[in-house]
């Protein structure tokens, strides 16, 4: 008999064809609508597998519904919305889809540097809204990235990825991470500092730790007032770790100069969020990930984690071992 599989949300049909030859698939069939708690609740109860995304939460009450479930395969590299410690408790395998997307993130993370830094949606609309009447001087004037002091906190796969991009741009880089590595300072040219140090002399910030207990409000009022005024943070990792009022408080005061955020600490959005109403945000998506290439390829692996999962050998990318 196949294992029985269940997945949160329609992916690519080459991937699901593959997942039928050795498991009995169930989909979420809309591309664009996640699937609601309920049906998941009775979906999970009879499953070996599931295949899930980020933007569905898998919690305990979840989990003593699911009799059969083995493994939770998460379509993402971070997996804050799974409760690993209860999958752990009930002998349910989570897996996660590192490395794939690692250049993928750090390219939308250099893009969103610079696109804050120097205003690029802001002087799209001012010449869309026929605002353009001439060339001035200090008009849509922004911040140099060339040979400007990066402070990447959380020296992952993708943080060590920002650093090259970075070092193309003559940039000078601290880092923080909760443990000092001290051969990539070597190796990549960047030094350590206290996250108070990197705060205060940084002229970008970028957050690139995954959302845990101990990262949640990581950057709030106090950590924003360690700021310089020309300051821009990015936060391309998780919502939650930024405190978004904090953040809001610190824009409109000039204690900060800009903002780039992909990720927010609800998703989606609000439309009235009151971050939006700022012109010196950018704000995405959740993209940080978004080739074809790449989502293509963490659809790939979720599927080979899941099907390893269930076929008695040890997934890849297993995160409770
Ligand atoms: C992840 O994988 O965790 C990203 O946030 C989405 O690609």
């Amino acid at each position: 008999m196949k294992p029985k599989v269940y997945i949160t949300r329609k992916i690519p049909s080459s991937i699901l064809e593959k997942m039928q030859e050795v498991c009995e698939v169930r989909m979420w069939e809309k591309e664009d609508i996640p699937v609601p708690y309920e049906v998941l609740e009775k979906e999970i109860d009879h499953v070996d597998g599931l295949f899930c995304l980020l933007t569905e939460t898998i919690d305990e009450a979840l989990m003593i519904k699911a009799k059969n479930l083995k493994i939770i395969s998460n379509m993402a590299v971070g997996y804050n919305n799974i409760d690993v410690k209860a999958a752990t408790h009930r002998g349910i395998m989570v897996t996660n889809t590192p490395e794939v997307l690692t250049e993928t993130t750090a390219d939308l993370t250099f893009a969103l540097l610079m696109s804050t830094a120097r205003r690029i949606p802001e002087s799209m609309e001012y010449l869309k809204n026929g605002k353009w009447k001439t060339w001035s001087p200090m008009q849509l004037t922004g911040q140099d990235v060339f040979g400007a002091t990066l402070g990447i906190i959380g020296l992952g796969r993708i943080g060590e990825a920002l650093v090259k991009r970075a070092k193309g741009f003559d940039m000078n880089i601290l880092y923080y991470n909760r443990s000092r590595k001290t051969d990539k300072e070597y190796e990549l040219g960047i030094q350590y500092t206290e996250l108070e140090t990197l705060l205060k002399q940084s002229d970008f910030i970028c957050v690139m730790t995954p959302l845990t207990p101990a990262t949640i409000n990581l950057i709030d009022k106090k950590e924003l007032s360690l700021m310089k005024k020309t300051a821009v943070l990015i936060n391309t990792a998780r919502g939650g770790i930024v405190n978004e009022s904090a953040l809001y408080e610190a824009l409109i005061n000039g204690d900060i100069w800009g903002a780039g955020l992909d990720v927010f600490e609800n998703e989606p959005v609000s439309t009235e969020h009151s971050l939006l109403t700022l012109p010196n945000v950018v704000a995405l998506p959740h993209i940080g990930s978004a080739s074809i290439k790449t989502r293509l390829k963490m659809a790939e692996v979720a599927s080979e984690n899941l099907i390893q999962g269930l076929t008695n050998s040890v997934p890849k990318n297993l995160v409770n071992k």
